[in-house]
């Protein structure tokens, strides 16, 4: 079973719970195996960083990640130290563009001739087990991405190189890269730029010539389809953490077909089913399958069966989490629908509204009050299991 913290994505490491969405991914994956650089672009929170780090983990390839301050050549010095290339100072001199920037173009790189060895803090040359590391020494101009190119396959790094946060630079500094960019398409060099903005052709407005040497690839507008897949698995997972949380044991199904999302037991036996639902849109709403109207059709009995509707929509507050036995459910479209079901396959759980054709009935109850909806919210003590410790 796959840990929480993996599932909710809390450490940089791919994350279980990323939906793949038809347009994004498949553009991506078709990138990497083209020989473009690739652009990644769209509003914050939309997910650039977790499609990036999908396909390329940022622990494996040579990360940067850009601030206000940062120049075109502290970048390079950036891939060039994570690729184990030692700069030092040569010739002093700076770019008169480049204010900021430390050290010189011109410099002196290390780089170790057995390959393994590490340079310590000091500046001395060390191997791990203490011995001598030998270093070849190597005068480089940190402006000319034909350096960079030849120190970076000297050293046999075919690593990815990935700009997070280009929005950061200043334009200026913008436009030289791209200059650049283009000379590393050249080399062989590939890299992968996020950023938030919107327009197409971003990079190639600073320099046409990498029209047809980028990929551009928008991480937006999200799809319906997209968007309520990843509730669905958000919802899931809430369930999961709070069950967990309490001390319950669960095992989570991950999309088997036995039409249970997540097993809940104890030592003595007890099991309950959960099936999830989750709304991102709508307030205390949710679409189930017609089968939850007749809770008796189905192979496990009704009372060890439980939907779970989780209320994502709160946005200043944590989601709501109600725990409906299968029966209870099953009462709320027989209810609303006063016993004529339409044709569809599924049907509305709407906690607000009121029977069909009796909504201005004074003294008529919406389904969430004739199901007494508030009876079950957070009540996990329903399943009838004994947690087992904390
Ligand atoms: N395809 C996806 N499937 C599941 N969750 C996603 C997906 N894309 C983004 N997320 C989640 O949305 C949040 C924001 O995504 P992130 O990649 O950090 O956005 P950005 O880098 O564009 O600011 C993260 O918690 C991330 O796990
Ligand atoms: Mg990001």
């Amino acid at each position: 079973m796959p840990r929480l913290e993996e599932v909710f994505g809390v450490s940089a490491k791919p994350i279980r719970s990323y939906v793949e969405r038809d347009e994004v991914d498949t553009r991506f994956s078709e990138a990497l195996n083209s020989d473009k650089q690739i652009i990644v672009y769209g509003s914050s929170k939309q997910g650039k960083t977790a499609l990036v780090s999908k396909y390329l983990p940022y622990e494996k390839n040579l990360l940067v990640s850009l601030t206000p301050k940062t120049a075109v050549l502290d970048m390079y010095h950036t891939v060039l130290s994570s690729a184990g290339i030692r700069i030092t100072a040569g010739v002093t001199e700076k770019r008169s563009t480049e204010t900021n920037v430390g050290f010189g173009a011109k410099v002196k790189a290390l780089i170790p001739i057995f390959g393994g060895g590490e340079v310590s803090a000091e500046g001395g040359l060390k191997t791990g087990s203490g011995t001598e590391q030998q270093y070849e020494e190597i005068p480089i101009n940190l402006e000319l991405p034909q350096h960079i190119a030849e120190l970076l396959k000297r050293v046999g790094s075919n690593r990815w190189i990935i700009l997070e946060n280009f929005h950061y630079l200043n334009d200026e500094i913008q436009k030289q890269f791209a200059f650049d960019l283009r000379a590393f398409q050249e080399l062989g060099v590939r890299f992968v730029v996020l950023g938030v903005w919107r327009e197409k052709n971003r990079m190639a407005q600073f320099n046409g010539d990498l029209l047809d040497r980028v990929v551009d690839i928008p991480v937006e507008p999200w799809t319906e389809l997209d968007f309520r897949r990843v509730a669905a698995k958000a919802g899931e997972f809430l369930v999961a953490s709070r069950l967990t949380q309490r001390g319950y044991m669960v095992a989570l199904q991950w999309g088997t077909t036995i039409g249970y999302d997540i097993l809940v037991f104890d030592k003595k036996d007890d099991v309950a089913y959960l099936e999830v639902k989750a709304t991102a849109s709508h307030p205390q709403k949710w679409l189930l399958q017609k089968k939850y109207a007749t809770p008796n059709e189905d192979a496990i009995a009704a009372d060890r069966r439980f939907i779970c509707c989780v209320d994502l929509t709160p946005r200043d507050r944590e989601p709501d989490v109600y725990i409906f036995p299968a029966a209870v459910v099953a009462r709320a479209p027989h209810y609303f629908y006063t016993g004529r079901f339409s044709q569809s396959k599924s049907f509305v759980l709407a906690l607000n509204s009121k029977p069909r054709g009796r909504t201005q009935h004074e003294g008529c109850v919406s389904v969430g009050e004739y199901i007494g909806f508030q009876d079950y919210l957070e009540q996990f003590d329903m399943l009838g299991v004994v947690p087992v410790s904390r």
